[in-house]
């Protein structure tokens, strides 16, 4: 499948909720599967789980992101912390290296800026390919882009009930690569109606077609799936194309409705 940019597959597998043997038995399907990319963060303390499942396969074929929040990081010990935050990811995923290593929501409260620049340190050092954030809204992004240290990503929750598309085009300005998350507003998309009517059309599933808009506009996903059925289904999305029509139908569901917020344990910002 085709790649962006900085090279990050355009499907990937998202993992927040799936731990212990159940994250090791999906990751390690996946993986056989033919997916490049798994998505981890500190916060779903799936990491050693991860870290089983890569050993069977090349570590330099895959992909690997992870994500530290602020509230680890002390003022008076930003480079040390990040550091050590970074460290312990790389011991429990088991490798030497991260692709990419994002912030994980923004919070004014916290020393983002010095955290960023502590992030450029471990790229410095080799432990991580490239830094990013996630959850930054333009203004976030507009403070931090003055530091002058290249943003490669903004993973956000994106999908057609929520087409931030001046996100998107201020990413794009900046050569940052926005990533999807919760692509299938974590399933309630599927019941969709109009979503119903055009995955018929090219007889394909709900999942497919919100997937398959996404990556025709080059934006990386990554789904989370347990079950073999819907890894299996996710991955097959390039084999058909989304008509204009159709892909602007689907831009215009847009309805600023969110599905990661402050019930959610993984609130964003
Ligand atoms: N940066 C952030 O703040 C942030 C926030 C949220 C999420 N994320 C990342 O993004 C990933 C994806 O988001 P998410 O897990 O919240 O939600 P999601 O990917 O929108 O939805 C996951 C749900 O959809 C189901 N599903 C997957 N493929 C399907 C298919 N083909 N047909 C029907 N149902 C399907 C899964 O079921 P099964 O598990 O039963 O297969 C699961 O219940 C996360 O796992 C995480 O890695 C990041």
């Amino acid at each position: 499948m085709k790649q962006n940019h900085f090279s990050i597959p355009l499907l990937g597998l998202g993992t927040w909720q799936l731990s212990g043997k159940e994250c090791e038995r999906a990751v390690k399907e996946a993986l056989e599967m033919g997916y490049r990319h798994v998505d981890t963060a500190e916060l779903y303390d799936n990491q050693k789980a991860i870290g089983k499942a890569l050993q069977e396969v090349d570590r330099r074929e895959i992909f690997i992101t992870s994500k530290f929040s602020l509230d680890s990081v002390r003022e008076k010990h930003v480079l040390q912390d990040v550091e050590n935050l970074c460290d312990k990811a790389l011991s429990e995923l088991k490798t030497d290296y991260l692709d990419l290593y994002l912030l994980h929501w923004p919070d004014r409260s916290k020393p983002i800026s010095e955290s960023y620049t502590a992030m450029q340190e471990l790229v410095r050092k080799g432990k991580v390919r490239h830094i990013g954030v996630s959850n930054f809204t333009i203004h976030h992004l507009q403070d931090l882009l003055k530091l002058n240290i290249p943003i490669a990503a903004n993973q956000v929750e994106f999908h057609p009930y929520l087409y931030q598309e001046e996100l998107w085009d201020f990413c794009k300005l900046h050569n940052i690569t926005l990533i999807s998350y919760r692509s299938l507003g974590k399933g309630a998309l599927l019941e969709d109606p109009k979503l119903k009517e055009i995955a018929n059309q090219y007889q394909k599933t709900v999942a497919q077609v919100i997937l398959r808009w996404l990556t025709q506009k080059n934006i990386p996903v990554i789904p989370k799936a347990s079950s073999q059925v819907h890894l299996k289904e996710n991955l097959e999305i390039s084999t058909f194309s989304l008509d204009e029509k159709d892909s602007r139908a689907m831009d215009a569901l847009h309805r600023n409705k969110r599905y990661c917020g402050e019930s959610d344990p993984e609130f964003a910002y």
